[in-house]
């Protein structure tokens, strides 16, 4: 399957998300404080290191960071690009790298995790009980008959059983393909389907808002949709809810892996096998299965995750806010800081339970010294007011980072001044599920911060922001954001679809990976996110695709139409609005009521999808505008759903369509939840 609109981003933009595009006045700087500076692991020779030899300079930080069973001679095979090879003749264990060569090294009593439950139930595991448990667990995954190759579909809260069971499946060379447990059982069948997963792991639910929610149901629901590949589920007990149970199927943890043996030789695996698939949204309808592979992706989490956070593992106490579910979970929660052997927190709940202080109360409670988390946390906490930190010693952080969109000026200084006590080094990191790990940010104790901008390309990463023509912008112009070299942790393709790889990132600039963001160049060669150029949205730094949440709301027997677009958000950065048209029957069938509609569709897209692509609004229309070739004209949309003077619509194919759509706005529309 082809991706046109990422490889044509006409209609759809470039559409710099409004507001932003006055970030280039922002004239505040924060340079590294000399104290910071002096103890920093990053320095400024690395950009000149890294830019006389790119090839070796990986190769040295791959040999550095991780430990090979095979040492590698070859650093980097492009002949077949865009499919890149990354040390490939080199063999190693992502979970050995993990877990068990700091246990070997003597760190085996240092603290992991610090899992924190969203009910207060706490438990440590040190590195030596990491051990024993992801062995514990390799030995009963195989037990249940998976093999080094084959899939396994992860499910599960925020609980130290999720790290074990990823880190379970890399020690036999599986790969794991863990779905968001916010996810509908609908995204999730699809998502086993693609892979051929062999194994489930869940958990009969988790604890969210102050009380259990369940996760076992979707997956019954799932697996009853068919999935010939699925032989086992294996189950553990979070919540102790009642469970349906299919017997020769469901096989309770507790039961597989306490009894299972805490010896387990890790399987030495190529640096180009496959590590994990994680899905993501695209243009299309059709998540992309993106994978990653061991050896590059590693190197590249641990040297980030050093450089970028000045991790000092003795010491520091490092908490990344995000799920296991999205890619800032995997590279920045399991493989980054364990590789390092760090000592992190984790935490199951929202921060908000039971109260507004919960995320400063962690921060205290573990001396937290590194935080990372997203702008819409940010924005939300400002909106709480800064009495609520204030209330906690946060006096323990001295590196603050941001992910997932960009972060407006305001955060990022509310960020720093009130969390980081005016004294942090905040990093803005940029990159994507598909990038694998951070490729722009500022480098902490090197960098003179600009609130707002990414800044620079990492030592090791090139990028560029080209114009229609595929050349570079001059600084103080935008374009759209590329990156210009292969680098370590880069996707290796879509799972099963190269073709749809070469489509959408390899061929709107030939020879060059296009991000699918725009970007600006500032005066001094800075580069500022701009937010997406193609369909897919940003909310609360969650990827939703248009197309998908659009065939979910076509999927309703009322819906004969629909179209969806991002509109500006203060909170959340983006929001969904739907606008849909209804069939002759549906007004009558909902009784009049479009109250009713307007929830029943809103139900309806969070059963398809999930809770996190619920419409902030759907608005019921007559027509859509459509160009005279039929392509719906969302920028206009937008306009309407941002309240803004709707644009040129002299393409439409009728233009007393907008007419229509902004005299039905006035009529009363859903709100939000
Ligand atoms: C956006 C999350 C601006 C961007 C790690 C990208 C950002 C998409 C930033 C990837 C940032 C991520 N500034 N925008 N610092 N970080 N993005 O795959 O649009 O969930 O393409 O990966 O998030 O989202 P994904």
């Amino acid at each position: 399957m082809t991706e046109p609109s990422a490889a044509t981003p006409t209609d759809a933009a470039p559409a710099p998300t409004s507001g932003l595009e006055n970030l280039l006045t922002e004239a505040r700087r924060f340079p590294p404080s000399p104290e910071f500076a002096a103890q920093a692991n990053a320095t400024a020779d690395l950009y000149s290191w890294a830019n006389a030899d790119r090839t070796t300079f990986w190769a040295e930080q791959a040999r550095e960071l991780l430990t090979w069973s095979t040492p590698f001679t070859q650093t980097l095979d492009w002949s077949d690009a865009p499919f890149a090879r990354w040390f490939a003749d080199g063999r190693l264990n992502a979970a050995y790298n993990a877990v068990d060569r700091h246990v070997e090294a003597g760190h085996g009593d240092r603290v992991a995790l610090h899992f924190e439950g969203e009910g207060g139930d706490t438990r440590a595991l040190t590195y030596a009980d990491l051990q024993r448990e992801v062995s514990k667990a390799a030995n009963a995954i195989a037990a249940l008959g998976v093999r080094t190759g084959d899939r396994v579909a992860i499910y599960m809260p925020l609980i130290p059983e999720a790290v074990v069971a990823m880190l379970a499946c890399a020690r036999i060379g599986a790969p794991h393909s863990v779905v968001f447990g916010g996810f509908s059982a609908e995204a999730l069948s699809s998502r086993i389907l693609d892979a051929e997963a062999t194994l489930v792991i869940t958990a009969d639910g988790g604890f969210r808002r102050g009380s259990a929610s369940a996760l076992k149901p979707a997956v019954d629901e799932a697996l009853a949709k068919g999935a010939p590949s699925v032989q086992h589920v294996l189950v553990v007990r979070r919540t102790g809810q009642p469970v349906e149970w299919t017997e020769g199927r469901d096989v309770w943890w507790h039961d597989a892996v306490e009894a299972a043996s805490a010896q387990h030789a890790p399987v030495e695996v190529e640096a180009e096998h496959p590590l994990f698939i994680l899905y993501t949204s695209g243009t299309t309808g059709k998540p992309k299965g993106i994978f990653h592979t061991t050896g590059g992706y590693l190197a590249q989490a641990a040297y980030t995750h050093l450089n970028v956070f000045d991790l000092k593992p003795e010491t520091d106490v490092y908490w990344c806010t995000a799920d296991i579910g999205w890619v800032t979970g995997h590279t920045y929660v399991v493989y980054g800081p364990l590789v390092n052997g760090a000592t992190q927190v984790i935490y199951e709940g929202t921060p908000d339970t039971p109260h507004r202080g919960r995320w400063w109360e962690i921060v205290q409670k573990y001396g937290v010294t590194i935080l990372y988390t997203a702008p819409t946390a940010i924005r939300t906490c400002m909106k709480w007011g800064e009495e609520i930190p204030g209330q906690f010693d946060l006096s323990s952080l001295r590196v603050l980072g941001s992910v997932g969109e960009p972060i407006n000026p305001e955060a990022w200084t509310w960020y720093r001044r009130v969390i980081g006590g005016d004294r942090t080094p905040v990093v803005d990191t940029w990159w994507q599920t598909e990038t694998g790990a951070i490729m722009i940010s500022p480098l902490p104790g090197v960098t003179e911060a600009k609130p707002g901008s990414a800044q620079v390309p990492l030592p090791g990463i090139a990028a560029d922001v080209l114009d229609d023509d595929a050349k570079p912008v001059p600084n103080g112009a935008g374009g759209y954001l590329v990156l210009t070299e292969p680098w370590p942790s880069m996707l290796r393709g879509i799972w099963g679809d190269p073709e749809r790889y070469k489509d959408t990132y390899w061929s709107r600039f030939p020879g060059m990976y296009f991000a699918g963001d725009g970007a600006k160049k500032d005066e001094d060669g800075d580069i500022w996110l701009l937010g997406r150029v193609d369909d897919v949205m940003n909310v609360s730094g969650h990827r939703l695709s248009t197309t998908e949440i659009e065939s979910a709301l076509v999927s309703h027997p009322w819906v004969a139409e629909a179209a969806v677009v991002g509109a500006t958000d203060e909170t959340t950065g983006q929001a969904v609005v739907a606008f849909v048209i209804l069939r002759g029957d549906a007004t009558e069938a909902a009784g009049s009521d479009a109250a009713t509609v307007q929830q029943t569709l809103r139900d309806h897209v969070a059963r398809e999808i999930g809770p996190i692509a619920k419409p902030r609004q759907i608005l019921v229309v007559a027509e859509l505008p459509k160009t005279r070739s039929g392509k719906i004209m969302r920028r206009l949309l937008r306009d309407v759903a941002e309240h803004r003077q709707v644009g040129d619509a002299t393409t439409l194919a009728d233009s007393s369509v907008m007419d229509l759509i902004a005299a039905g706005l006035n009529k009363p529309a859903a709100s939000s939840d």
